[in-house]
């Protein structure tokens, strides 16, 4: 207080205008590719502890590893985690007599000591396949075998720690046949329900999913995804849930989205919207620019997400996962060859307006 007192006005009002302008420009930074950071929102709450359902992220183990501001988010924010890639086939099993559990055991070893739930992903897809496999010459009996012992070994491995797996991920294809990947090839179109039949012998207590994306705009897929899955149920195969990726854009539409929980919760599985992340450039735009506009409208996408699936019988709630971190740990901008921000946080790991977004979809 003295020391105020000796400062004379003028220089007083100087201050406060310089601390004025400080405060907006440090609330309002510019990035170093182009993109603007939204405000940091202050909210005195984490993700997980403020949604009624389990909150998950999909995790790069390099970053979990070796950065700190990552693993603290990870850590502070999620109760759920899924292997972004480290439980692929051609993580785990690099060849045909070889098992790499390093990544996917610090992973998991992680989740344990901090309280978390592990989501096993993924089992048997067409990508992430090692050259053994795709080399693999065999009569049908030996694929058959190749088949049951990598999901056996795999869950064998982690039964007691992983307690859900994709068993099956993207077995269809966009226009609702199953697509002719290798497995489906060597093995015949009934594949799919082997592998949920293996899954169990193996962990008879792991909740086995089925997972594909797109099924909220895509009709066809959606048809074929849940005449599967009734088909499954008539058969006496063991499924317990299903994943919708999610892979969304700010554009998206509620509508949509609402179909396909409401398709869901008729099938009586459980639901896992098991990748989500928001896209904001949609035009692929090699310029783009985040502008805190179109922040705000991911925040409203972001909350719509949450609002529908909280309309989930509260039995078929898996939970949702995040598809990684940050903006600048998101799978996006390779995938779709330019910049975006599709995450609740920005590249150093600050809440943007979509993080509010999604606890106030809960609210
Ligand atoms: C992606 C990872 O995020 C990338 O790092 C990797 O290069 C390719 O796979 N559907 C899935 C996920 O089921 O496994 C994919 O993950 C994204 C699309």
């Amino acid at each position: 207080m003295k020391a105020l007192e000796i400062i004379p006005f003028n220089l007083k009002f100087m201050l406060v205008i310089i601390a004025f302008f400080a405060l907006i420009s440090g609330s309002c930074k510019k990035t170093n590719e182009g993109g603007v950071v939204a405000p940091t929102t202050a909210i005195d709450t984490t993700l997980y502890k403020a949604m009624p359902f389990p909150m998950g992220v999909a995790l790069n183990v390099n970053l979990l590893r070796n950065n700190t501001k990552y693993n603290a988010v990870a850590t502070k924010e999620y109760n759920s985690v899924t292997a972004e890639n480290v439980m692929k086939f051609a993580g785990l099993h690099p060849g045909q007599n070889t098992y790499n559990w390093t990544d996917a055991d610090y992973l998991v070893d992680f989740a344990i000591s901090n309280g978390k739930r592990v989501h096993g992903h993924t089992l048997i897809w067409h990508n992430s396949q090692p050259a053994w496999v795709t080399n693999f010459v065999g009569d049908s009996l030996a694929w058959e075998n190749l088949l049951k012992t990598h999901i056996q070994t795999v869950m064998t491995h982690f039964k007691g720690k992983v307690g859900s797996w994709d068993v099956v991920n993207e077995a269809f294809d966009d226009n609702g046949v199953l697509r002719t990947s290798i497995w489906r090839q060597k093995l015949g179109p009934d594949y799919v329900a082997r592998c949920f039949k293996y899954a169990f012998e193996a962990d008879p207590s792991a909740l086995l999913f089925y997972n594909d994306y797109g099924q909220e705009n895509n009709q066809a897929k959606r048809n074929a995804i849940t005449a599967m899955m009734s088909s499954f149920k008539n058969r006496g195969i063991p499924i317990h849930g299903i994943g919708l990726q999610f892979h969304i854009s700010y554009t998206q539409s509620d509508a949509n989205m609402t179909s396909v929980i409401n398709a869901a919760i008729g099938s009586g599985l459980k639901i896992h919207i098991s990748e989500l992340d928001v896209k904001v450039n949609s035009g692929k735009s090699q310029t783009f620019v985040f502008t805190p506009a179109l922040a705000e409208q991911q925040a409203a996408k972001y909350k719509s997400v949450m609002k529908i699936y909280n309309t989930i019988p509260q039995n078929q709630q898996f939970g949702i996962t995040i598809w990684n971190i940050g903006d600048g740990d998101s799978w996006i901008p390779n995938f779709q060859g330019a910049p975006d921000f599709p995450l609740p946080f920005d590249l150093n790991f600050k809440r943007k307006p979509a993080y509010k977004g999604i606890i106030d979809g809960v609210k």
